[in-house]
């Protein structure tokens, strides 16, 4: 080393920046990297090592020179900890850290272990109707998978799409049966979740998602529901911890759509109006899912009737999805919930059964002719008949339950629709 060249103390004091920001890149290289990339650590760990030790070397403070050699004893032990660590990985190929490092990889994994979940449902069969948004979700996500030659060059997949619509059409739904149709690793998190960690906690949860998801060789899906509350438009007023939140989301959509990476990031909301046209404009496709149509409600109603035993006749199921108009599919849901309950309830209140030629006891009146009395703790289990679930039962179910989206909510959808959708 050429020593005359540092009898300036500003070449001195150069010399110190340039050790601070080396080992002030070797943490960055700790915290960022999800997969410890060990060998170019150890690499830069000893590049640092040597500038520290020429500078022990030039330091003119007796003092200071042995605070140095100090400093630089302790970096070598930590360095042989490291080309130990890496020499047992090589040796039987598991993953042995330095405790700090090996802790920081838990703490990651169990972070994204937490939104990992088992999709519900059989595939995009389970969604009735929607035919739009189904044929989107084969474009960009099944077809890709089973054609991945197609997509090649600029003819890339999307990989980043909203949906938007009234509460219980289905969002939540279709998000679970796209990753069981296309049989891939599902990862699921709401924005309540992410917003009710400790500060700093969201966005690194954020990032671990993301970094790891887009780092993986196999196709995955990765569902943000509510996502309005993470992506509300930017305002003066609100505080450092929700903005840091979504420049951290802002960063990680940018990156999933340049690295055209095997992760398809899918977002619901009820809102759309509340999010902030940074997040929009990176949604490279935003589907509105509707309320059911006609054809719609009436299959979201059979099918929760099958296997209940029925007396309804073309007229009624007309009837019924007529009276229907502007329900959603949970509302559906609640009415034939309802209607078909409605045989139970008439169990608990009969005192007086008849039994049937095949032997079976169904609740009746103390007019009926043959009619017994006898409490219902008293009926044998196995041979109760329920009768058949007809249009009064449905009748009742609607004027019971209410439609929950209003028209001018309707209006508003069509209207963000037509303006940005
Ligand atoms: N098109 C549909 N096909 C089949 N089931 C549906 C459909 N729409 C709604 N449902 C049923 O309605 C219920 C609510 O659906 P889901 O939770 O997916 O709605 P959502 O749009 O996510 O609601 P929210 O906006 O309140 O989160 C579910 O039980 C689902 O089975
Ligand atoms: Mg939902």
């Amino acid at each position: 080393m050429d020593k005359t060249k540092f009898n300036n103390n500003d070449e001195i004091l150069r010399k110190y920046g340039e050790i601070a920001s080396c080992f002030e890149n070797l943490s960055k290289m700790f915290e960022e990297s999800y997969e410890l990339n060990l060998s170019n650590i150890i690499k830069y760990y000893k590049s640092c090592l040597m500038k520290l030790r020429d500078l022990t070397i030039i330091e003119k403070s007796e003092e200071i020179q042995s605070i140095l050699m100090n400093i630089l004893r302790d970096a070598k032990s930590q360095q042989q900890k490291i080309e130990g660590a890496l020499l047992s990985n090589s040796r039987d190929g598991k993953e042995k850290f330095a405790p700090e490092v090996k802790r920081r990889k838990v703490d990651q994994s169990n972070r994204i272990k937490l939104t990992m979940r088992k999709p519900i449902g059989n595939g995009l069969d389970d969604i009735v109707g929607l035919e739009n948004v189904k044929t989107i979700l084969n474009k960009s996500v099944l077809l890709p998978l089973q054609f991945p030659s197609l997509f090649t060059g600029g003819r890339r997949p999307w990989n980043q799409i909203l949906l938007y619509g009234p509460p219980g059409t289905g969002k939540s739904k279709i998000a679970h049966a796209l990753a069981c149709e296309a049989k891939v690793q599902f990862y699921s998190i709401s924005s309540a979740d992410i917003l009710s960690s400790w500060v700093g906690e969201s966005e690194k949860m954020i990032k671990d998602l993301f970094e790891y998801t887009r780092n993986k060789e196999e196709r995955c899906i990765v569902f943000i529901d509510e996502i309005d509350s993470l992506c509300r438009q930017r305002s003066n007023k609100e505080g450092d911890h929700s903005r840091s939140v979504k420049n951290q989301l802002l960063i990680e959509l940018d990156q999933n759509i340049s690295y055209n990476c095997n992760s398809f990031v899918l977002c619901a909301t009820n809102c759309p109006w509340d999010i902030d046209s940074a997040f929009m404009r990176r949604f490279q496709c935003r589907i509105y899912v509707p309320l059911p149509d006609k054809n719609s409600r009436l299959q979201i109603i059979k099918n929760q009737c099958k296997e209940i035993n029925t007396e309804l006749t073309e007229e009624d199921w007309k009837e019924i999805v007529n009276r229907t108009e502007g329900y959603s599919g949970a509302d559906l849901m609640n009415v034939t919930t309802y209607a078909i309950q409605e045989p139970l309830g008439e169990l608990e209140n009969s005192g007086y059964w008849i039994i049937t030629d095949d032997n079976k006891w169904m609740p009746c009146t103390s007019e009926t002719d043959g009619g017994i009395k006898v409490p219902l703790g008293l009926v044998p289990a196995d041979k109760i008949a329920v009768r058949n679930v007809t249009m009064k039962d449905f009748a009742k179910a609607i004027l019971i339950t209410p439609k929950t989206v209003t028209t001018s909510e309707i209006e508003k959808y069509k209207q963000f629709s037509s303006d940005r959708g």
